[in-house]
Protein backbone atom coordinates (compact mmCIF):
# COMPACT_ATOMS: atom_id res chain seq x y z
CA UNK A 1 0.00 0.00 0.00
CA UNK A 2 1.01 3.52 -0.77
CA UNK A 3 2.87 5.19 2.55
CA UNK A 4 -0.26 7.36 4.08
CA UNK A 5 1.96 9.47 6.41
CA UNK A 6 3.09 10.68 2.88
CA UNK A 7 1.42 13.95 1.13
CA UNK A 8 2.52 12.43 -1.89
CA UNK A 9 -0.82 13.78 -4.15
CA UNK A 10 -0.73 17.42 -3.04
CA UNK A 11 3.45 17.30 -4.17
CA UNK A 12 2.22 15.46 -7.36
CA UNK A 13 -0.22 17.64 -8.11
CA UNK A 14 2.24 20.43 -7.86
CA UNK A 15 4.56 18.78 -10.34
CA UNK A 16 2.06 18.29 -12.50
CA UNK A 17 1.19 21.98 -12.33
CA UNK A 18 4.68 23.49 -12.36
CA UNK A 19 5.41 21.06 -15.67
CA UNK A 20 2.06 23.11 -17.00
CA UNK A 21 3.82 26.73 -16.15
CA UNK A 22 6.25 25.48 -18.21
CA UNK A 23 4.83 24.72 -21.16
CA UNK A 24 6.13 20.62 -21.11
CA UNK A 25 2.72 19.30 -20.28
CA UNK A 26 -0.10 20.39 -22.96
CA UNK A 27 -2.96 18.18 -22.58
CA UNK A 28 -5.52 17.45 -19.69
CA UNK A 29 -5.00 13.75 -19.81
CA UNK A 30 -0.60 13.98 -19.74
CA UNK A 31 -1.12 16.49 -16.53
CA UNK A 32 -4.28 14.04 -14.95
CA UNK A 33 -0.97 11.13 -15.74
CA UNK A 34 1.79 12.88 -13.54
CA UNK A 35 -0.94 13.80 -10.47
CA UNK A 36 -1.97 10.35 -9.69
CA UNK A 37 1.53 8.53 -9.62
CA UNK A 38 3.67 8.33 -6.53
CA UNK A 39 6.83 8.58 -7.87
CA UNK A 40 7.96 8.14 -4.31
CA UNK A 41 6.76 4.40 -4.70
CA UNK A 42 8.56 3.88 -7.85
CA UNK A 43 11.80 5.17 -6.75
CA UNK A 44 12.07 3.69 -3.06
CA UNK A 45 15.89 5.19 -3.36
CA UNK A 46 18.29 7.19 -5.31
CA UNK A 47 21.94 7.80 -5.67
CA UNK A 48 23.88 11.33 -6.06
CA UNK A 49 27.39 11.40 -6.31
CA UNK A 50 30.21 13.54 -5.08
CA UNK A 51 31.56 15.57 -7.75
CA UNK A 52 35.13 15.58 -5.70
CA UNK A 53 35.56 12.26 -3.96
CA UNK A 54 33.14 10.62 -7.16
CA UNK A 55 31.76 8.54 -3.85
CA UNK A 56 27.80 7.77 -4.28
CA UNK A 57 25.69 8.81 -1.61
CA UNK A 58 21.82 6.87 -0.96
CA UNK A 59 19.15 9.07 -0.57
CA UNK A 60 15.94 7.34 0.84
CA UNK A 61 12.98 8.82 -0.95
CA UNK A 62 10.34 8.89 1.83
CA UNK A 63 12.60 11.02 4.09
CA UNK A 64 11.86 15.00 3.88
CA UNK A 65 15.11 15.55 1.24
CA UNK A 66 14.21 12.34 -1.10
CA UNK A 67 10.76 13.85 -1.24
CA UNK A 68 11.61 17.27 -2.10
CA UNK A 69 13.72 15.42 -4.70
CA UNK A 70 11.38 12.85 -6.36
CA UNK A 71 8.74 15.47 -7.06
CA UNK A 72 10.89 17.84 -8.49
CA UNK A 73 12.30 18.17 -12.41
CA UNK A 74 15.61 16.19 -11.57
CA UNK A 75 16.92 12.99 -12.93
CA UNK A 76 17.21 10.71 -10.46
CA UNK A 77 19.97 7.29 -10.45
CA UNK A 78 18.24 4.74 -9.23
CA UNK A 79 20.70 1.41 -9.90
CA UNK A 80 24.28 1.24 -9.67
CA UNK A 81 26.74 -1.79 -10.96
CA UNK A 82 30.86 -1.91 -10.53
CA UNK A 83 33.69 -2.12 -13.08
CA UNK A 84 36.97 -2.24 -11.82
CA UNK A 85 36.64 -0.79 -8.75
CA UNK A 86 34.29 2.05 -9.18
CA UNK A 87 30.48 2.49 -9.25
CA UNK A 88 28.93 3.58 -12.22
CA UNK A 89 24.71 4.41 -12.69
CA UNK A 90 23.09 1.35 -14.94
CA UNK A 91 19.82 3.21 -14.43
CA UNK A 92 17.58 6.31 -13.70
CA UNK A 93 13.75 7.56 -13.32
CA UNK A 94 14.34 10.21 -16.46
CA UNK A 95 13.53 13.81 -15.46
CA UNK A 96 9.70 14.30 -15.48
CA UNK A 97 9.81 17.83 -17.73
CA UNK A 98 11.48 15.58 -20.16
CA UNK A 99 9.58 12.45 -19.90
CA UNK A 100 6.22 14.65 -20.91
CA UNK A 101 7.58 16.11 -23.66
CA UNK A 102 8.45 13.01 -25.18
CA UNK A 103 4.80 12.12 -24.05
CA UNK A 104 3.20 15.00 -25.45
CA UNK A 105 5.04 14.20 -29.04
CA UNK A 106 4.11 10.84 -28.93
CA UNK A 107 0.80 11.87 -29.54
CA UNK A 108 -1.16 9.08 -28.36
CA UNK A 109 -5.44 8.55 -28.66
CA UNK A 110 -7.47 6.80 -26.20
CA UNK A 111 -7.18 3.47 -28.70
CA UNK A 112 -3.08 3.24 -29.30
CA UNK A 113 -0.83 0.32 -28.05
CA UNK A 114 2.20 1.35 -27.01
CA UNK A 115 5.83 -0.32 -25.93
CA UNK A 116 8.38 1.38 -23.86
CA UNK A 117 11.67 0.35 -24.20
CA UNK A 118 13.64 0.80 -21.19
CA UNK A 119 11.62 -0.15 -18.11
CA UNK A 120 13.61 1.37 -15.52
CA UNK A 121 11.80 2.32 -12.12
CA UNK A 122 8.50 2.02 -14.07
CA UNK A 123 7.49 5.79 -13.40
CA UNK A 124 7.11 6.24 -17.55
CA UNK A 125 5.21 3.29 -18.00
CA UNK A 126 2.77 4.23 -14.87
CA UNK A 127 2.05 7.19 -16.77
CA UNK A 128 1.64 5.63 -19.78
CA UNK A 129 -0.78 3.07 -17.68
CA UNK A 130 -2.98 5.86 -16.06
CA UNK A 131 -3.54 7.31 -20.00
CA UNK A 132 -3.85 4.53 -21.80
CA UNK A 133 -5.10 1.48 -19.17
CA UNK A 134 -3.58 -2.10 -18.22
CA UNK A 135 -3.88 -3.28 -21.51
CA UNK A 136 -2.51 -0.97 -24.02
CA UNK A 137 0.98 -0.45 -21.97
CA UNK A 138 3.77 -2.74 -22.66
CA UNK A 139 7.39 -2.07 -21.09
CA UNK A 140 10.71 -3.90 -21.63
CA UNK A 141 13.89 -3.86 -19.93
CA UNK A 142 17.31 -5.81 -20.21
CA UNK A 143 17.60 -5.76 -16.22
CA UNK A 144 15.34 -8.70 -14.85
CA UNK A 145 15.66 -7.13 -11.54
CA UNK A 146 14.62 -3.73 -12.27
CA UNK A 147 11.44 -5.14 -13.97
CA UNK A 148 10.38 -7.24 -10.76
CA UNK A 149 11.43 -4.38 -8.60
CA UNK A 150 8.82 -1.99 -10.80
CA UNK A 151 6.33 -4.77 -11.46
CA UNK A 152 5.99 -4.62 -7.64
CA UNK A 153 5.74 -0.88 -6.89
CA UNK A 154 3.07 -0.79 -9.88
CA UNK A 155 1.16 -3.01 -8.21
CA UNK A 156 1.19 -1.08 -4.97
CA UNK A 157 -1.58 1.53 -6.72
CA UNK A 158 -3.10 -0.67 -8.82
CA UNK A 159 -1.03 -0.68 -12.09
CA UNK A 160 -0.76 -3.51 -14.03
CA UNK A 161 0.81 -2.96 -17.65
CA UNK A 162 3.00 -5.73 -19.01
CA UNK A 163 6.05 -5.69 -18.38
CA UNK A 164 8.99 -8.20 -19.76
CA UNK A 165 12.84 -8.92 -19.10
CA UNK A 166 14.40 -9.19 -22.47
CA UNK A 167 17.03 -7.05 -24.80
CA UNK A 168 14.61 -4.03 -26.31
CA UNK A 169 16.07 -4.18 -29.17
CA UNK A 170 14.38 -6.98 -30.00
CA UNK A 171 11.29 -5.06 -29.07
CA UNK A 172 8.40 -7.04 -27.94
CA UNK A 173 7.49 -9.15 -30.53
CA UNK A 174 4.79 -11.40 -28.19
CA UNK A 175 2.19 -8.55 -28.32
CA UNK A 176 3.05 -6.19 -31.38
CA UNK A 177 1.76 -4.81 -33.27
CA UNK A 178 1.73 -1.61 -31.27
CA UNK A 179 0.75 2.22 -32.18
CA UNK A 180 3.68 3.74 -30.64
CA UNK A 181 7.49 2.61 -29.35
CA UNK A 182 8.99 5.19 -26.75
CA UNK A 183 12.45 4.15 -26.13
CA UNK A 184 14.28 5.58 -22.82
CA UNK A 185 17.77 4.22 -23.52
CA UNK A 186 19.85 5.24 -26.25
CA UNK A 187 20.76 3.69 -29.67
CA UNK A 188 23.49 3.86 -32.17
CA UNK A 189 20.88 2.86 -34.89
CA UNK A 190 17.45 2.06 -34.74
CA UNK A 191 16.85 -1.36 -34.32
CA UNK A 192 14.51 -2.53 -38.04
CA UNK A 193 12.60 -4.97 -35.70
CA UNK A 194 10.89 -1.81 -34.11
CA UNK A 195 9.25 -1.14 -37.24
CA UNK A 196 8.11 -4.78 -38.24
CA UNK A 197 6.60 -4.16 -34.60
CA UNK A 198 5.02 -1.06 -35.42
CA UNK A 199 1.34 -0.47 -36.92
CA UNK A 200 1.51 1.29 -40.55
CA UNK A 201 1.68 5.36 -39.66
CA UNK A 202 2.83 3.96 -36.02
CA UNK A 203 5.49 6.05 -34.69
CA UNK A 204 8.43 6.01 -32.89
CA UNK A 205 10.29 8.03 -30.25
CA UNK A 206 14.07 7.25 -29.62
CA UNK A 207 17.54 8.89 -28.94
CA UNK A 208 19.66 8.07 -31.47
CA UNK A 209 23.26 8.55 -30.04
CA UNK A 210 26.79 7.71 -32.41
CA UNK A 211 28.82 8.59 -29.14
CA UNK A 212 28.53 9.94 -25.81
CA UNK A 213 26.44 13.27 -27.15
CA UNK A 214 26.49 12.43 -30.44
CA UNK A 215 22.86 12.82 -31.67
CA UNK A 216 19.72 13.42 -30.38
CA UNK A 217 16.07 12.13 -30.09
CA UNK A 218 14.47 11.55 -33.38
CA UNK A 219 10.63 11.10 -34.14
CA UNK A 220 10.30 8.25 -36.88
CA UNK A 221 6.88 7.29 -38.68
CA UNK A 222 6.27 3.85 -40.09
CA UNK A 223 5.73 4.10 -44.18
CA UNK A 224 6.00 1.13 -46.31
CA UNK A 225 8.92 -0.01 -46.34
CA UNK A 226 11.13 2.29 -43.98
CA UNK A 227 11.09 4.49 -40.64
CA UNK A 228 11.48 7.77 -41.29
CA UNK A 229 11.43 11.44 -39.79
CA UNK A 230 13.44 14.71 -38.49
CA UNK A 231 15.29 14.95 -35.07
CA UNK A 232 13.69 17.13 -32.45
CA UNK A 233 14.40 20.87 -32.00
CA UNK A 234 15.51 20.23 -27.79
CA UNK A 235 18.54 18.30 -27.62
CA UNK A 236 18.24 15.24 -25.05
CA UNK A 237 20.42 12.31 -23.75
CA UNK A 238 19.43 9.15 -22.09
CA UNK A 239 21.75 6.52 -21.18
CA UNK A 240 22.75 3.88 -23.86
CA UNK A 241 21.42 0.62 -24.51
CA UNK A 242 23.16 -2.26 -23.08
CA UNK A 243 23.65 -5.65 -24.29
CA UNK A 244 24.53 -8.88 -22.72
CA UNK A 245 27.35 -9.46 -25.42
CA UNK A 246 28.59 -6.36 -24.46
CA UNK A 247 32.67 -6.44 -24.08
CA UNK A 248 34.42 -3.92 -22.28
CA UNK A 249 37.85 -3.72 -23.98
CA UNK A 250 41.03 -1.93 -23.09
CA UNK A 251 42.03 1.14 -24.43
CA UNK A 252 45.92 0.82 -26.38
CA UNK A 253 48.46 2.85 -23.93
CA UNK A 254 48.63 6.75 -25.37
CA UNK A 255 50.80 7.50 -28.37
CA UNK A 256 53.70 9.54 -27.57
CA UNK A 257 54.25 11.20 -30.71
CA UNK A 258 53.18 14.38 -29.96
CA UNK A 259 52.78 18.12 -32.10
CA UNK A 260 51.23 20.59 -32.35
CA UNK A 261 49.50 23.45 -34.05
CA UNK A 262 46.42 25.93 -33.68
CA UNK A 263 42.55 25.13 -34.62
CA UNK A 264 39.45 27.84 -35.18
CA UNK A 265 37.19 25.06 -34.36
CA UNK A 266 35.23 25.74 -30.88
CA UNK A 267 37.17 23.21 -28.28
CA UNK A 268 34.16 21.63 -26.85
CA UNK A 269 31.91 21.55 -29.64
CA UNK A 270 29.90 18.14 -27.31
CA UNK A 271 28.70 21.03 -25.28
CA UNK A 272 28.46 24.46 -27.70
CA UNK A 273 27.80 22.75 -31.33
CA UNK A 274 26.10 19.32 -30.91
CA UNK A 275 25.12 18.73 -34.68
CA UNK A 276 29.39 19.49 -35.16
CA UNK A 277 29.95 16.66 -32.74
CA UNK A 278 27.79 14.29 -33.90
CA UNK A 279 28.43 14.90 -37.61
CA UNK A 280 31.92 14.28 -36.66
CA UNK A 281 31.13 10.38 -35.62
CA UNK A 282 30.96 10.14 -39.37
CA UNK A 283 34.73 10.02 -39.72
CA UNK A 284 35.79 9.37 -36.39
CA UNK A 285 36.49 5.55 -35.05
CA UNK A 286 33.96 3.83 -32.49
CA UNK A 287 34.62 4.37 -29.04
CA UNK A 288 36.05 7.88 -28.89
CA UNK A 289 35.51 9.45 -25.38
CA UNK A 290 36.29 13.37 -24.96
CA UNK A 291 37.25 15.20 -21.51
CA UNK A 292 38.73 17.36 -19.47
CA UNK A 293 42.27 18.30 -18.46
CA UNK A 294 42.11 20.13 -15.36
CA UNK A 295 44.78 22.43 -13.75
CA UNK A 296 46.51 20.22 -10.89
CA UNK A 297 46.61 23.30 -8.73
CA UNK A 298 43.39 24.89 -9.12
CA UNK A 299 41.70 21.99 -10.08
CA UNK A 300 39.86 24.35 -12.99
CA UNK A 301 39.65 22.81 -16.42
CA UNK A 302 42.27 23.88 -18.95
CA UNK A 303 41.78 22.14 -21.82
CA UNK A 304 39.20 19.51 -23.98
CA UNK A 305 40.45 15.83 -24.45
CA UNK A 306 39.67 13.55 -27.02
CA UNK A 307 41.00 9.64 -26.46
CA UNK A 308 40.41 6.91 -28.92
CA UNK A 309 40.98 2.91 -28.21
CA UNK A 310 44.11 2.84 -30.49
CA UNK A 311 45.67 5.25 -28.30
CA UNK A 312 45.52 8.52 -30.45
CA UNK A 313 44.93 11.39 -28.58
CA UNK A 314 43.68 15.10 -29.27
CA UNK A 315 43.80 17.88 -26.13
CA UNK A 316 42.59 21.40 -27.33
CA UNK A 317 43.44 24.51 -24.72
CA UNK A 318 39.82 25.99 -23.73
CA UNK A 319 41.59 29.74 -23.85
CA UNK A 320 42.02 31.51 -26.87
CA UNK A 321 45.16 33.33 -28.04
CA UNK A 322 44.20 35.59 -31.34
CA UNK A 323 40.84 33.94 -32.01
CA UNK A 324 42.56 30.01 -32.27
CA UNK A 325 43.18 27.24 -29.61
CA UNK A 326 46.28 25.55 -29.18
CA UNK A 327 46.10 21.80 -30.05
CA UNK A 328 48.21 18.60 -28.78
CA UNK A 329 47.82 15.62 -30.66
CA UNK A 330 48.96 12.13 -31.15
CA UNK A 331 48.25 8.74 -33.10
CA UNK A 332 47.71 7.17 -36.33
CA UNK A 333 43.74 8.96 -36.05
CA UNK A 334 43.54 12.14 -36.82
CA UNK A 335 40.55 12.73 -34.03
CA UNK A 336 40.71 16.73 -34.19
CA UNK A 337 40.69 16.92 -38.09
CA UNK A 338 37.80 15.04 -38.29
CA UNK A 339 36.14 17.55 -35.74
CA UNK A 340 37.43 20.41 -37.95
CA UNK A 341 36.03 18.91 -41.38
CA UNK A 342 32.78 18.36 -39.45
CA UNK A 343 32.64 22.46 -38.10
CA UNK A 344 33.97 23.25 -41.73
CA UNK A 345 31.02 21.11 -43.48
CA UNK A 346 28.71 22.18 -41.03
CA UNK A 347 29.14 26.36 -41.55
CA UNK A 348 28.79 25.34 -45.32
CA UNK A 349 25.50 23.83 -45.00
CA UNK A 350 24.30 27.03 -43.60
CA UNK A 351 24.58 25.76 -39.51
CA UNK A 352 21.85 23.42 -39.41
CA UNK A 353 20.10 22.94 -36.68
CA UNK A 354 18.75 19.68 -35.34
CA UNK A 355 15.44 19.59 -37.09
CA UNK A 356 16.64 20.09 -40.70
CA UNK A 357 18.59 16.34 -40.03
CA UNK A 358 16.33 13.86 -40.60
CA UNK A 359 16.54 9.84 -40.05
CA UNK A 360 15.73 6.99 -42.95
CA UNK A 361 16.04 3.35 -41.72
CA UNK A 362 15.03 0.26 -44.30
CA UNK A 363 15.75 -2.85 -43.33
CA UNK A 364 18.85 -2.42 -45.64
CA UNK A 365 20.84 0.85 -43.71
CA UNK A 366 20.17 3.80 -42.34
CA UNK A 367 20.85 7.45 -43.45
CA UNK A 368 20.98 10.61 -41.77
CA UNK A 369 19.38 13.80 -44.36
CA UNK A 370 20.12 17.12 -44.55
CA UNK A 371 16.02 19.12 -45.27
CA UNK A 372 14.62 16.34 -47.68
CA UNK A 373 15.43 12.41 -47.18
CA UNK A 374 16.60 12.59 -50.87
CA UNK A 375 18.43 15.59 -50.90
CA UNK A 376 22.43 16.20 -51.43
CA UNK A 377 23.41 16.10 -48.42
CA UNK A 378 23.22 12.02 -46.51
CA UNK A 379 25.34 10.49 -44.14
CA UNK A 380 25.02 6.69 -43.83
CA UNK A 381 25.07 5.26 -40.24
CA UNK A 382 27.50 2.40 -39.80
CA UNK A 383 26.07 -1.29 -39.43
CA UNK A 384 26.02 -1.81 -35.55
C1 LIG B 1 16.91 6.08 -18.25
S1 LIG B 1 16.53 4.49 -17.71
C2 LIG B 1 14.81 4.34 -18.04
C3 LIG B 1 13.93 5.16 -17.22
C4 LIG B 1 12.54 4.62 -17.12
N1 LIG B 1 11.79 4.77 -18.34
C5 LIG B 1 11.81 5.22 -15.95
O1 LIG B 1 10.73 5.80 -16.14
O2 LIG B 1 12.32 5.09 -14.84
C6 LIG B 1 17.18 3.47 -19.01
C7 LIG B 1 16.81 2.02 -18.86
O3 LIG B 1 17.13 1.34 -20.05
C8 LIG B 1 17.43 0.02 -19.68
N2 LIG B 1 18.10 -0.67 -20.78
C9 LIG B 1 19.42 -0.62 -21.13
N3 LIG B 1 19.66 -1.45 -22.15
C10 LIG B 1 18.46 -2.02 -22.48
C11 LIG B 1 18.07 -2.98 -23.45
N4 LIG B 1 18.96 -3.54 -24.28
N5 LIG B 1 16.78 -3.35 -23.48
C12 LIG B 1 15.86 -2.81 -22.64
N6 LIG B 1 16.19 -1.92 -21.68
C13 LIG B 1 17.48 -1.52 -21.60
C14 LIG B 1 18.28 0.18 -18.44
O4 LIG B 1 18.33 -1.01 -17.68
C15 LIG B 1 17.56 1.32 -17.75
O5 LIG B 1 16.66 0.84 -16.79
Amino acid sequence: MIATDVDWATRAHRLANALKERGDLRTEAWHGAVASVPRHVLVPKAYQQDSQTGQWRGIDMASPEGLDLVYSLETLVTALDERNGSQYAVSSSTKPDLMVRMLELLDVDDTHRVLEIGTGTGYNAALLTQRLGDDQVFSVDVDAGLVNGARERLAEFGCHPTIAAADGEQGLPDHAPYDRIIATCSVPAVPWLWAEQLVEDGRVLVDLKLAIGAGNLVYLNRKPGRLEGRFTERWAAFMAMRHERDVVTENRPRCTDRAERTTNTPAQPWWSHRVVWFLAQFALPRGVTYGMRLDPDTRQPTAATLSSPDGSWAEVTLDEVDGAHRVAEAGITALWAAVEQAYEQWRELGEPDWPRLGLTVTPGGQQVWLDEPDGEHLWTLPTV
